[in-house]
């Protein structure tokens, strides 16, 4: 695969149907949209087509619907949001294949959008199937990918659909993120730091794995940290610990001490009885934790410890909370290092966050605008940073050599 592909700057889009795979697997309450980050990150490719009189067809998966139609995983909340953001019509289709779609997306003039409806009502969506893949490509003349979020999935139409329909390029979202991970990973300005949390080393093992041939320093925080606890033989009292992880947990302290990567772990924690934030919370050294106490988040002397190591970084890279960000008395962990971060950013530092929870959390903060980059990507981000090759990127025309 090479490393960099067309993209829609390499089109001309004006007066044809152009195909694009966003990604507006959104949060939806009561039928409104709760959180429109990844619909505003796609605005840039969309405005771009408009301006250029494109006539533009979008689809996306919302959810994880049952492979049939279900109006809680509609994406009409989404066109909603959309029009407001693009100050223009939205015209929502029923489905995302068929007659009348392929009639609806005809009959669009130039500088008009049509959203199709959830492509995961069809189950043919994830099964990659060839078919449904071609009567996704008929619905366009160009197909842009600018889904990010789902470019580790081979799906119809992030990776099936470009065998029908070129050329296939990325969209300025697709671009940004490749750019930003890539730039980290592969020409980090040094001390290069990652800073990884998250419940189970089972699934952080093969970032880690990658990240230690790349970084100088690794803090380790969330749950996880109580397998490298268990390892190195020190208390966990009722902490999640993966037992079967332990001798993985070790493997990476030697795999660490081997090449030289400083590899930080908690000095305190936050303990408490309960994981739903019903009992009460104190900070602890870990020696102190309990028999019958869990720790929940790390503590503010562990806060301090990373901060002070991430004080000289020159590039960073964050997947994953220090606890359970989601209950507030067990946030200030995950918060603090989201403000060390900041800070780091407001010295020159390139900070990047993979995704997910961690994001959320730099949102929650309200410290966004601070970081270099925030990926829209959750489980794409961390296939990337694990040095995976992405379907839906690799699928997309690569770029001519200059
Ligand atoms: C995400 O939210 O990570 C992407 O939209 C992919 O969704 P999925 O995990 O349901 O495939």
């Amino acid at each position: 695969m090479s490393d960099r592909k067309k993209s829609v700057q390499d089109i001309d889009p004006a007066g044809k149907r152009v195909l694009v795979r966003v990604d507006f697997n959104v949060p939806v309450k009561d039928g409104a949209v709760t959180d429109d980050t990844r619909i505003v990150a796609a605005i840039p490719t969309i405005r771009y087509l408009l301006q250029r009189r494109a006539r533009v067809v979008l689809m996306s998966h919302l959810g994880r619907p049952k492979g049939g139609p279900d109006a809680k995983n509609s994406l009409k909340p989404v066109a909603a949001r959309r029009e407001r953001l693009l100050r223009q019509p939205v015209a929502c289709a029923v489905d995302c294949v068929g007659e009348g779609v392929e009639a609806a997306a005809r009959a669009l003039e130039d500088g008009q959008v049509l959203l199709l409806e959830n492509l995961r009502f069809h189950p043919e969506e994830e099964a990659n199937d060839a078919g449904f893949a071609q009567r996704l490509a008929a619905l366009g003349e160009l197909y842009v990918n600018d889904a990010f979020g789902t470019a580790h999935r081979a799906h119809a139409s992030t990776e099936g659909v470009t065998r029908f329909l070129k050329p296939a390029v990325a969209g300025f979202l697709m671009q940004k993120e490749l750019d930003y991970l890539g730039r980290a990973l592969d020409r980090p300005a040094r001390p290069f730091v990652a800073v990884l949390g998250g419940a189970k080393i089972s699934g952080k093992i093969d970032v880690i794995t990658a990240l230690l041939g790349k970084v100088d320093r690794l803090l380790v925080g969330g749950a996880m940290m109580f397998t490298f606890l268990r390892a190195q033989g020190r208390p966990t009292g009722r902490s999640l610990v993966e037992e079967d992880r332990v001798d993985m947990a070790r493997a990476v302290l030697e795999q660490a001490a081997a090449r030289k990567v400083e590899l930080v772990l908690p000095v305190d924690c936050v303990a408490s009885a309960a994981a739903d934030g019903t009992a009460p919370a104190r900070p602890v050294a870990l020696a102190g934790l309990g028999p019958d106490e869990m720790g929940v988040d790390i503590g503010p002397e562990t806060v301090k410890l990373f901060t002070s190591r991430l004080r000289d970084a020159k590039t960073v890279v964050w997947n994953g909370p220090m606890g359970i960000f989601e209950v507030a008395a067990f946030a200030a962990g995950t918060l603090g290092v989201a403000r060390a971060l900041a800070e780091a950013g407001g010295r020159g530092c390139v900070t990047v966050v993979g995704g997910g929870d961690s994001v959320a959390a730099v949102q929650q903060a309200g410290l966004g605008e601070r970081f270099t980059h925030l990926s829209t990507g959750g489980g794409a981000s961390l296939e990337f940073l694990e040095g995976k090759v992405l379907p839906g990127v690799a699928a997309l025309d690569d770029a001519e050599e200059a």
